[in-house]
């Protein structure tokens, strides 16, 4: 394995604390959109974030904000219609914005701000492409006069019409040659064709996940946030909706599982949250992802390939641990 290319991998691995003063980084790499690094983590608000972010730069984000303060993060809220805003301004032209939110039940009455927050995406510019149901297999019973909650939306907000779809398969339930029936003619026969079923159909908008831990993840650590959402959900969506080499991007990345996806894939990503007790998990997550990569990467036994990449980006200027 070559030492260069893990001082390079981990000097990928960063974090970074936006204050009002935000420091411009220098670098003469390709790695950065205008003073924020790809492949790095920031404890900042968000909108602060996104102000720094060149227009049209992300392919992909996937994100589920806080809402009807279900969980406390801490007390920390945010401007649904100006984070809108900022993430149609950086999103590509045909980039994807996956939006995972609920309703509370407050005195009875479901909150509705999936939708509420959902038209102010559309009003923002976006297209409601889909909205897909997140299903959670395994959910606690919490009201006694209705149906045990098992979902949240899946809002997929595309700037035009997406540039990449790669639909994820399933078997068909039936597959192999069989008789199909014909309608019947005038002459009231029924004409039946031998023909050969297909083999895998393109998945439906509802996705089922286990949740918990061995469910969401394996990551222990990732349970000392209240409220991830699966890995699985951000794997599927990010082969859904981008290539290898696109940018990820996750504005409440809370314990970085979106960004630990991405990074998995072979997609660049970039994550912030607002708590920095949530940013630790999340590096934490992310550099034991770095280093078990290194571990049985195949390319680090390449010197070339380490070389290649060590040069461009000297890691003396982003190193944080
Ligand atoms: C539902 S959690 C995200 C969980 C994440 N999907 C995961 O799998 O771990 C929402 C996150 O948004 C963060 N947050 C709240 N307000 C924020 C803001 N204005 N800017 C950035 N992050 C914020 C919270 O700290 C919380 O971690």
């Amino acid at each position: 394995m070559s030492l260069n290319f893990i001082r390079y991998e981990l000097s990928y691995l960063c974090t970074f604390t936006i204050n009002k003063k935000f420091t411009t980084i220098q670098t003469k790499g390709a790695y950065f959109i205008m003073s924020i690094k790809f492949n790095s983590l920031y404890t900042s608000d968000c909108l602060k974030l996104m102000h720094k972010m060149d227009d049209c730069c992300v392919d992909l984000t996937i994100t589920s904000p806080p809402y009807d303060k279900l969980r406390d993060y801490k007390g920390f809220s945010f401007d649904c219609n100006l984070v809108a805003q900022e993430l149609y301004r950086i999103t590509k032209k045909g980039g994807v914005v996956v939006w995972v939110v609920g309703d509370a039940v407050i005195k009875g009455n479901k909150s509705l701000t999936s939708f509420k927050q959902a038209l102010l995406f559309q009003s923002t510019g976006f297209n409601v492409h889909d909205i897909m149901i997140y299903k959670k297999k395994n959910t606690p019973f919490m009201r006694s006069n209705a149906y045990t909650n098992c979902f949240e939306f899946m809002f997929i907000f595309t700037k035009g019409s997406p540039k990449t779809f790669n639909p994820i398969k399933e078997p068909t339930v039936r597959s192999g040659k069989e008789m199909l029936v014909c309608n019947k003619k005038a002459d009231g026969i029924n004409h039946k064709v031998l023909k050969e079923l297909k083999k895998e159909k393109t998945k439906t908008n509802i996705w089922e996940y286990a949740v918990g831990l061995g469910g969401s993840s394996n990551d222990k650590i990732a349970f000392k946030h209240p409220a991830i959402f699966p890995e699985k959900l951000a794997n599927d969506h990010i082969l859904s909706w981008s290539n290898k080499g696109d940018l990820v991007f996750d504005p409440f990345v809370g314990s970085g599982t979106t960004c630990k996806m991405a990074k998995l894939l072979g997609r660049k990503y970039i994550g912030c949250d607002i708590s920095q007790d949530y940013i630790d998990i999340a590096q934490q997550r992310l550099k034991a992802v770095i280093e078990e990569k290194l571990l049985f990467s195949e390319e680090s036994q390449d010197p070339s390939y380490s070389s290649t990449f060590y040069n461009e980006e000297p890691i003396e200027k982003t190193t944080l641990f």
